[in-house]
């Protein structure tokens, strides 16, 4: 059965189509319905004169949201966005929808979110998911096309990766299990066996933070790779980011479009050379920026949107102190007090849409490092392991989805770039 995204291939011909009906209006004699299938938008025009008496009933019933089954014929209208419009032939209605909740005045945030199973339907909400659709295929295309393997790390896990205030705890069975806030330290595992590998999957965080960049659970790809150092890990993750952007350029065009993205930033992203800061610059450049940042900070949301601003494209930062970052980054064998990572920051205020690093790789300095941290050492005996037969320099990164989405879309919040967002304050619908 064909469908609105292929209507241009059935010039002259008749087609049946499934689906809704978005918005409609009469003149008495003719029915504009505005239809909706998923994989686009197209007006059909139903004259009184050349349908059946039911088909017009049919019409006559309709609500917004009502579901459909609509005959006729392609015609050319250049006017239309799509270029084409139906001349109806018979309409069939599936189900008269109820009186449907969402309008179109203003909503506010609150009343939207608790019909998210609803609002998605909205035009810029699907216009959303299909560029977070394409960057997640673009992403398992990138690495596939570079040779890494897809090995996905586990949800239930017994240890912390990122620090230990932020896990959610769960029974499992007799005892407790903690959902994977990175799966990180299994890719260092895989990584060994196959080389280069990622994997991609749900990452959950106990943060009470209520920001436009915090879910509780979100979707990250993390990739690994032996014998990698960070700068190479730099390399990789611009090669990424210019590859996703890239790939939504060219083929979301449309989508963008619906969500009136300005695309200078994502332009300019493309053409890569992303600027690598050290993290001593960085300060020094925040602190005549007017921030009140001190050495040996981490960077606040505000920190990040404002020096992004001051760039046309991400931006890396490297070299963060010791003592504000994971266990398991490698401190600078020239500056023990700074670590081989970096962050890469979204342009436009966006900021960290990735963190990465070189990990530690020698025993005696990861044994001590999980003791500084408080770190339960049974629990990462297997991750010890890895440093006790054939350990190699290695490294890798994450990068969150729906930042990038949310940058990439040009949206305010990262509640809309996931069907169904959890945060502090929503688990339902
Ligand atoms: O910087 P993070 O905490 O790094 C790690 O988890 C490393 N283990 C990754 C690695 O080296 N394999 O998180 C990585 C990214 C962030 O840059 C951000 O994009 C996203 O994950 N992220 C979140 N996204 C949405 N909501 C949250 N609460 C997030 N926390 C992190
Ligand atoms: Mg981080």
């Amino acid at each position: 059965m064909p469908s609105v995204s292929e209507i241009a291939q059935f010039e002259g011909k008749e087609i049946t189509l499934k689906g809704w009906i978005y918005n409609f209006r009469s003149s008495g004699s003719i029915f504009f319905l505005q239809f909706r299938d998923g994989t686009g938008r197209a007006q059909i025009v139903i004259s009184k004169s050349e349908v059946s008496a039911a088909a017009w009933g049919a019409c006559e019933k309709i609500t917004i949201e009502s579901s459909v089954l609509i005959t006729g014929v392609v015609k050319k209208e250049p006017r239309a966005p799509s270029g084409f419009e139906v001349q109806g032939t018979s309409v069939t209605l599936i189900q008269r929808a109820e009186e449907f909740p969402i309008s179109k005045k203003e909503h506010g945030p609150d009343f939207l979110m608790d019909n998210r199973h609803l609002w998605l339907r909205a035009a810029r909400q699907t216009a959303i998911m299909k560029i977070r659709d394409e960057i997640e295929f673009s992403f398992r295309e990138f690495f596939h096309q570079r040779g890494f393997v897809c090995a996905d790390s586990p949800i239930f896990t017994a240890n912390a990766v990122e620090g230990t205030t932020d896990l959610f705890e769960v029974k499992y069975f007799d005892d407790v299990a903690y959902l994977s806030q990175s799966g990180q330290l299994y890719q260092e595992a895989t990584s060994a066996a196959l080389g280069k590998t990622y994997c991609f999957g749900p990452t959950f965080r106990s943060e009470k933070s209520k920001t436009r960049r915090h879910l509780t659970e979100f979707w990250m790809l993390e990739a690994e790779a032996s014998f990698m150092d960070w700068q190479e890990n730099m390399q990789l993750q611009e090669e990424l980011v210019v590859y996703v952007v890239r790939r939504v350029l060219e083929r979301r065009a449309d989508d963008l479009k619906i969500l009136e993205r300005d695309l200078t930033a994502l332009q300019k992203t493309a053409e890569g050379n992303f600027p690598r800061l050290h993290y001593d610059e960085a300060v020094s450049q925040l602190t005549r920026l007017g921030s009140d940042i001190k050495s040996g900070d981490d960077f606040g949301g505000d920190d990040e949107t404002i020096l992004t601003k001051q760039f046309d494209r991400p931006i890396f930062i490297h070299h963060y102190p010791v003592n504000i970052k994971a266990f398991y980054m490698k401190p600078d064998p020239e500056d023990s007090a700074r670590v081989l990572n970096n962050d890469l920051l979204a342009p436009e205020g966006y900021g960290e849409i990735i963190g990465g690093s070189e990990r530690i790789a020698d025993l005696a300095l990861l044994e001590q490092r999980i003791k500084e941290h408080n770190l339960p050492p049974e629990a990462f005996k297997w991750y010890t392991d890895l440093r006790r037969y054939g350990s190699v320099p290695h490294s890798g990164f994450g990068i969150g989805l729906e930042r990038t989405v949310a940058w990439i879309c040009g949206l305010e919040h990262v509640r809309e770039t996931i069907p169904f967002p959890r945060m502090l304050n929503r688990l339902t619908p």
